[in-house]
């Protein structure tokens, strides 16, 4: 389903759109710094996202950020310890946390190894009513908002762990919430849509062909059909920004893009 604030940005390969989103990182960083003294991100799993961590992370991009005022969240986890090869903060760790000087006390990791999913997920909020600046929302009590909410796409259309014909698709009072997925058969911890819709800036990273197709359907849909995939059930603040690979984007085509925001973006 076509939405009025999806901005789509094209890039060649992987390598382009990671490098395009390492700079909008730094200048959303930035931004917030200068206008607020932090900047919260939350960081999300996936393939994509991973190369973009690694990207962050080399000398090119690195010192370009003053990541003593970074605070780093996570969107979601596997209910796994921290150094097991499932978890996500496992793999930003790797990736990016210990290759740059963000404070300990900045990075704020999902429990995923207490026994029950609930509890972490509990705790987790406690986190951020601890630590988060809070927005009013119209309607609603203040939430949560993050100056910058990265998420991959999964070829199901789940972001962070909320994955279709899940309870957790649903939840609009807690900020995050334990779902038990059944075709993985497996809890997961993630934060909940009005979390992920508050933030200021919300960035999707998609790449490759195996993506192709429900990006296309996406595109294509006009937005009187209304979603049915997760990703369509965000209904941003501001604006989401796809970031896509030409293999991903294949199906998108012109008469869409000109429906919507979009730069399709030579290597830089
Ligand atoms: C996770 C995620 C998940 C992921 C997508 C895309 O923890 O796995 O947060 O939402 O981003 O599944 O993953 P790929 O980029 O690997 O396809």
């Amino acid at each position: 389903m076509l939405n009025s604030k999806y901005r789509a940005h094209i890039y060649p390969d992987i390598a382009d759109v990671v490098r395009a989103a390492a700079h909008e990182w730094i200048a959303l960083a930035a931004q917030a710094i200068a206008a607020r003294g932090e900047f919260h991100v939350a960081l999300s799993g996936g393939t994509t996202p991973r190369a973009l961590y690694q990207c962050l992370a080399s000398t090119e991009f690195s010192g370009a950020c003053d990541w003593q005022h970074v605070h780093i969240w996570f969107g979601d986890e596997r209910t796994v310890p921290p150094q097991h090869p499932d978890s996500n903060y496992h793999m930003a760790h790797e990736a990016l946390l210990r290759h740059v000087p963000v404070p300990l006390t900045h990075i704020h990791r999902m429990q995923g190894e207490q026994g029950d999913a609930h509890q972490a997920a509990r705790a987790y909020q406690a986190q951020l009513v601890a630590h988060m600046p809070l927005a009013a929302v119209p309607n609603a009590t203040a939430i949560p908002q993050f100056d910058l909410m990265l998420l991959g796409l999964g070829p199901d259309g789940h972001i962070a762990s909320l994955f279709p014909d899940t309870p957790i698709l649903a939840e609009r009072a807690w900020w995050v919430a334990a779902v038990f997925v059944e075709k993985l058969d497996a809890w997961r911890i993630s934060l909940t849509l009005p979390v992920i819709d508050n933030a200021r800036r919300i960035m999707l990273l998609v790449t490759g062909a195996g993506k192709a197709g429900i990006v296309g359907e996406i595109f294509a849909a006009p937005p009187e059909t209304g979603g049915r995939y997760p990703v369509e059930m965000i209904n941003p603040c501001v604006a989401m920004d796809w970031y896509l690979d030409s293999a991903a984007a294949q199906y998108i085509v012109e008469p869409t893009l000109s429906s919507t925001t979009f730069a399709i973006i030579p290597p830089l």
